[in-house]
């Protein structure tokens, strides 16, 4: 936790976990692409690994553009630390979300569970890669854990 933040060494790291639209469907929507895990299972297995290191993680799925904004916005306010992102069809088109993003200017993974380089070629351009702290595509729900882990480590080296 940097020094800037707080100076409460107790307070707890936070880390928020957006999801786009149509991820409240995984599980059942097009598995052969998007695995059959459930967003809640994705949530649980990252949640446990934050109960361990004593972080804070915190969920928020929405199929509307204008609430995953407010969303960011809200997490300005409440001090978030680092977002993971996976933006879903909102990767493709959304130059408003981008622009919540560059504003709040939290440190922030963009994660998509396939890997939108091997599939039709509107998925290739995402509109939040270029001012990511990183992009982790392709490895299905894997890739939500290993974005925590760097989360973790980058909140541990600024604190
Ligand atoms: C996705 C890829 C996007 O192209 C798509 O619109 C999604 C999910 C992924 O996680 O692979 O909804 O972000």
């Amino acid at each position: 936790m940097s020094k800037s933040k707080s100076t409460n060494s107790t307070r707890r790291a936070r880390i928020l976990v957006l999801h786009g639209p149509n991820l409240n469907l995984l599980g059942r929507r097009e598995p052969e692409i998007y695995g059959t895990a459930s967003l809640a299972d994705i949530h649980t297995a990252m949640e446990a690994r934050a109960r361990v290191v004593g972080v804070q993680i915190e969920s928020f799925q929405s199929n509307s553009e204008g609430e995953l904004i407010d969303r960011v916005q809200v997490a300005s306010e409440e001090g978030i630390e680092f977002i993971i992102l996976n933006p879903a069809g909102y990767t493709h088109t959304s130059v408003a979300l981008r622009d919540a993003m560059l504003a709040v200017a939290i440190p922030f993974i963009e994660v998509h569970l396939s890997n939108i380089h091997a599939r039709e070629s509107f998925r290739k351009h995402s509109y939040f890669s270029d001012i990511a702290v990183g992009v982790i595509c392709g490895f299905g729900p894997s890739g939500y854990e290993i974005a925590l882990e760097t989360a973790l480590a980058r909140i541990a080296h600024s604190a």
